[in-house]
């Protein structure tokens, strides 16, 4: 029987959670997205057109399912207003959109003092934040004067808050000697322009998910990023400002802990990372360089190319253990075709120092909190058979357990024993049936 999934990123974002997404959503009555805004990207096909989704859940290209942006999320409207208005044109029905009234705005300020805020950033502190206004308006929210959805019914107090919000940003403006020329009547005028388009999809959806939850219906709450960019367990300060952890699928949804009861990690065969930030595995020569290009690992919502490395079983031994992961499904399997020998990090090392220096013993099993500690560590790896012989078609046309080949079994072997978890499905391709479901009760 299906239930409230949730699925999550084990890594730093961009594991392929798109497709597996798509995948588990046949079926379910609704689709959660619970947290972040459009800085998030994913693909999606619809006959011989291709379109990237940064804000509307997955679910919206299957009628009968309702996609539901949460409480959680911080959500763009011009944005949102773009990507309807752009799914529409593709035929695609937005009618079972709805949007949390208790989400945050993101107002065009935000957007500003995103880039005023790393511009500021001395050089190796940048976040390499996607600039689309995701962490100030969650500084807002937690300063208490965010924009909700639900405040857009209400011109008065909208009306107050812009005021105070391009107060605010033209301070720091004028702080920093840039030019700003935004107001509140303009910035109120369009809002409310924007509305008037969305207003149908504003709901209160924590009651609507309560009792889609009564009445038995399945659903799937689709986290966005990943562990390690999460506010609290990522690799602080270079993170993304909201939690991406399997717990704030009920927090940011409204659906109780105790109602969800799969619990997805996708785990990259590799590792990569977009941005800033302390990356112990990562690739600098031909082999990161040929990870990237066979991976396609260039970002969907900013196209930078992203930093390659070998798979990091400490982060998917933590991320495993910190979110209750109850089933891993591993992702771009074909990217590792024709690189041998492959390597897996299982601990990290901080050579030269006391525990008491450190505040950790000499070998970590487990994610270190602090970037200082995970600059200095050397991960200790197992080197293994790669995929030299396998080539991309090889895996590309496998479609039982049984023709899994040798090396990439032992991979899987070593995934499962070092997390102490079981991999329920592989993916070696983008299209749907290049995956093996190897345990049905994922669907
Ligand atoms: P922000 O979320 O725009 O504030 O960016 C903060 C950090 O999170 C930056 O390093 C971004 O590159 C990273 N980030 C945000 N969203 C994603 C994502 O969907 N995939 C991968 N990295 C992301």
């Amino acid at each position: 029987m299906m239930t409230s999934t949730v699925i999550l990123g084990t890594q730093w974002g961009d594991e392929g959670k798109g497709k597996i997404t798509d995948i588990l959503t046949e079926g379910r009555d609704a689709v959660v997205r619970y947290q972040g805004g459009n800085n998030a990207g994913h693909t999606i096909v619809i006959g011989d057109k291709v379109f990237k989704l940064h804000i509307v859940p997955s679910g919206v290209i299957r009628q009968d399912t309702l996609s539901i942006i949460g409480d959680g999320c911080v959500v763009d409207p011009f944005v949102l207003m773009e990507e309807i208005n752009i799914l529409n044109g593709m035929g695609v029905d937005t009618g079972m959109v709805l949007i949390s009234d208790r989400a945050h705005v993101i107002m065009p300020y935000h957007r500003f003092t995103d880039g005023l805020e790393e511009r500021a950033r001395k050089e190796g502190k940048k976040v390499g934040t996607t600039g689309r206004g995701i962490g100030p308006c969650y500084q807002d929210k937690a300063g208490r004067f965010g924009i909700r959805m639900g405040d857009l019914r209400y011109p008065a107090i909208l009306r107050e808050k812009i005021e105070r919000g391009v107060e605010r940003a033209g301070d720091m403006a004028l702080k920093l000697d840039v030019e700003f020329d935004m107001n509140a009547d303009k910035i109120m005028s369009d809002v409310t322009d924007c509305y008037g388009f969305l207003s149908g999809h504003i709901r209160d959806t924590s009651s609507i998910l309560t009792e889609m939850v009564q009445r038995g219906s399945s659903i799937l709450l689709e986290g966005a990023q990943g562990v390690f960019l999460d506010i609290d367990k990522g690799t602080y300060p270079f993170v993304t400002s909201s939690s991406c952890s399997s717990g704030y699928g009920s927090a940011g949804s409204g659906i109780g802990p105790l109602d969800i009861k799969r619990i997805i990690g996708i785990v990259k065969a590799y590792t990569t990372r977009v941005g800033e930030g302390p990356f112990p595995t990562e690739l600098t020569d031909e082999t990161g360089r040929r990870l990237r290009e066979s991976g396609r690992e260039f970002g969907t919502t900013t196209e930078r190319p992203r930093r390659c490395g070998w798979l990091d079983l400490v982060m998917v031994r933590s991320s495993t253990a910190w979110n209750s992961i109850t089933d891993l499904a591993l992702t771009k399997l074909d990217v590792l075709a024709g690189i041998d020998p492959v390597k897996v990090c299982v601990e990290y090392e901080i050579p030269g120092k006391t525990a008491d220096e450190s505040g950790y013993e000499t070998v970590l099993r487990y994610f270190p909190s602090h970037i200082e500690v995970l600059k200095e560590v050397k991960p200790r790896y197992i080197e293994m058979e790669g995929f030299g012989d396998i080539s991309i078609d090889d895996l590309r046309n496998i479609r039982s357990t049984g023709e899994v080949p040798e090396p990439v079994s032992r991979y899987i072997d070593i995934i499962e024993r070092e997390t102490s978890s079981k991999v329920s499905l592989l993916s070696y391709g983008p299209d749907r049936n290049e995956t093996i479901i190897l345990d049905q009760r994922i669907l």
